[in-house]
C-alpha cells in the first residue's frame, strides 16, 4: 500500500487543516543538468500575466456576437440562469458522461438534505471510438439496468444529463456537439443534439421512459452543487481527465444570447477553456513534449491548453521527459526499460504518488520505478524523477491558477468561492496549495477567494439543474 500524505483541503463539510508543506527543490540535490533541462517547464509570473491577457481576450471574443463564430474559447451559454437556493425537493435521475466512466445516479433532494444512489459503468475503448448510435445505446442500456435495479422502471422521473464535452446549447434541453475531446471520437454526433440522440436510443429500447429537463457540462454541475451550499460560488472548475471552467457572467456581456433575461441579470458561461491555445496563443509556453502529446492524440491541434494541464496527459508528459533524459544519459545510468519507452505507461496517478513521498523519502517513487522495470534506479534518480514530476504538475497548477485568476478578475466581486472537481485536483497532494498560492499572486487586490472541493459535483449538479428547471416549469 503506497503512502498517502494528507493535505489541507477545503470541502463542503468545512476546512480540514493538515500537515503538508510543499517541498521546495532546495531541499533536494537535483542534478544540475536535470534542473537546466526542466527550466522550460517552469513558468514565471510575467509569462502567466501574458497568458491571462490572452485568455481574457479569447473569452471576450467567445462572448461577442460577431467574434463568437471564429472564437477559440467558445464561452457557450448554458441557459442556466438561476442558482439553486436550497429549497429544491424531489426525486431526480442524473446521467454523467465525460471521462472513462459513465455514471447513473438517483438523487432525492429534500431542502438542505440529499440522498444519492449511483452506479458506475465503464465506457470501453471500442465505444469511445465507435458510432454515436452505439454510444447512446450503451448509455440507455446502463440507465435501464440501473432503473431496473432501483425498481423505478415504471416511473417517469426528471433527468439531468451531464454531457461533458463542448456543446453549443440552444436551450436548457438542446445541445449540439461542437467537437469531441478527452479521447472520445464517436461518429455521427458532431453537429447533432445529444439530448435527441439520447431520447432516440431510449425510444429504440422501449422499456423505460424519462423526462430530460436539462443537459449540462460537468463544470456547470460542479458550480451548481457548490452553490447549493455556498452562496459565494461563482466558478465551477474541473481538473480531471480534461480541464474546463464555467462562471457566472453578467447578462449584458453575453451578446449572442437570444433568450430574455430571466430576472437574475446573470448567466452561466461554459468557457471550454481546454481549447485555449488552439490558434497558437500558448506557443510561447508550449514545449516539445506538448507537441508530441498533441501529435499522438486522436485530436491533433485541438485542446492544447487541456493537454498541458489535465490528467489524461500529465503522466505521459512526465514519461516523455524521463525517456529523453534517460537516452541522454542523465537518468538510470542511461539504461531505460520497455515500460519507460511505452506510450501512456506512466500513469498520472504515479505523479501524485511520487509527490506524496515525504521530503527526502522515496518509497512510492522506488516502487513505481520498479514496476516500470527500472529496479536499477538510484536515490539520485529518484530525486530527479520527483523533480520532473513536480515541474510538470506545478506547470499545470500554475496554468489553471492563471485561468482562475483571469475569471476572478473578470467577475470582480469581492468574495468568490470556486467549486472544484476532478481526479487530478482531488488526488494530487499539492495541487490545492499550489493553486491557492499562485492565484493569490495573480488576482487584483481586494478580491478574496476560496477553493472548495465539490463532492460528486457533476452528478449531483445535474439533479440540481433538473430540479431548478422543473420547479420553473
Ligand atoms: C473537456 C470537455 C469539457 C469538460 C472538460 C472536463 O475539456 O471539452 O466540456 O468540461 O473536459 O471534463
Amino acid at each position: 500500500m503506497r503512502q498517502k500524505q494528507i493535505f489541507e483541503c477545503v470541502n463542503e463539510l468545512g476546512r480540514v487543516e493538515l500537515d503538508h508543506v510543499t517541498p521546495t527543490d532546495a531541499e533536494y540535490a537535483i542534478s544540475n543538468e536535470i534542473r537546466e533541462r526542466c527550466k522550460e517547464l517552469v513558468l514565471d509570473n510575467s509569462q502567466l500575466e501574458k497568458y491571462k491577457e490572452n485568455l481574457l481576450n479569447d473569452i471576450k471574443k467567445g462572448l461577442g456576437k460577431k467574434t463568437h463564430p471564429s472564437s477559440i474559447v467558445k464561452c457557450f451559454i448554458t441557459y442556466v440562469q438561476d442558482l439553486p437556493d436550497g429549497t429544491e425537493v424531489g426525486k431526480f435521475l442524473a446521467l454523467d458522461l465525460g471521462g472513462t466512466n459513465f455514471r447513473v445516479l438517483l438523487i432525492e433532494l429534500n431542502k438542505n438534505h440529499f440522498e444519492m444512489r449511483s452506479k458506475i459503468f465503464a465506457v470501453p475503448q471500442h465505444i469511445m471510438l465507435g458510432s454515436g448510435e452505439q454510444l447512446f445505446d450503451h448509455i440507455a442500456d446502463c440507465l435501464a439496468q440501473f432503473m431496473k435495479a432501483e425498481k423505478i422502471m415504471n416511473e417517469v422521473l426528471p433527468l439531468g444529463f451531464t454531457f461533458s464535452f463542448p456543446l453549443m446549447q440552444k436551450g436548457l434541453t438542446k445541445g449540439l456537439l461542437e467537437r469531441w475531446t478527452k479521447g472520445f471520437n464517436c461518429s455521427g454526433v458532431i453537429g447533432n443534439d445529444v439530448v435527441q440522440l439520447l431520447k432516440d436510443a431510449i425510444a429504440r429500447r422501449g422499456d423505460i421512459k424519462i423526462d430530460v429537463c436539462a443537459v449540462l457540462n460537468d463544470t456547470t454541475g460542479t458550480l451548481m452543487s457548490c452553490a447549493w451550499k455556498n452562496r459565494h460560488c461563482r466558478i465551477g472548475l474541473i481538473i480531471g481527465t480534461g480541464t474546463n471552467a464555467c462562471y457566472v457572467e453578467s447578462r449584458e456581456n453575453v451578446e449572442n444570447m437570444d433568450e430574455p433575461d430571466a430576472g437574475s441579470g446573470k448567466v452561466l458561461i461554459n468557457t471550454e477553456w481546454g481549447a485555449f491555445g488552439d490558434d497558437g496563443s500558448l506557443d510561447f509556453v508550449r514545449v516539445d513534449y506538448d507537441k508530441i502529446i498533441d501529435q499522438n492524440s486522436v485530436n491533433p491541434g485541438k485542446q492544447l491548453h487541456e493537454k498541458m494541464i489535465s490528467g489524461m496527459y500529465m503522466g505521459e508528459l512526465v514519461r516523455l521527459a524521463l525517456e529523453v533524459f534517460c537516452k541522454d544519459g542523465l537518468l538510470f545510468g542511461g539504461k531505460g526499460s520497455e515500460a519507460l519507452s511505452t506510450r501512456d505507461r506512466f500513469y498520472t496517478k504515479y505523479v501524485s504518488e511520487i509527490e506524496t513521498d515525504a521530503p527526502g523519502t522515496f518509497t512510492n517513487c522506488k516502487e513505481i520505478l520498479e514496476e516500470l522495470g527500472l529496479k536499477h534506479a538510484t536515490e539520485q534518480d529518484c530525486i530527479n524523477v520527483r523533480y520532473v514530476c513536480e515541474c510538470v504538475s506545478r506547470r499545470a497548477a500554475h496554468l489553471a491558477s492563471a485561468g482562475i485568476a483571469t475569471l476572478l478578475n473578470k467577475i470582480n466581486e469581492p468574495r468568490v468561492t470556486v467549486g472544484i472537481d476532478g481526479s487530478l485536483y482531488r488526488y494530487h497532494p499539492h495541487f490545492h496549495n499550489l493553486m491557492m498560492e499562485k492565484i493569490s499572486e495573480l488576482i487584483n487586490p481586494g478580491i478574496v477567494f476560496d477553493l472548495m472541493l465539490s463532492e460528486d459535483g457533476s452528478g449531483r449538479g445535474a439533479a440540481l439543474v433538473a430540479a431548478v428547471a422543473s420547479r420553473k416549469r
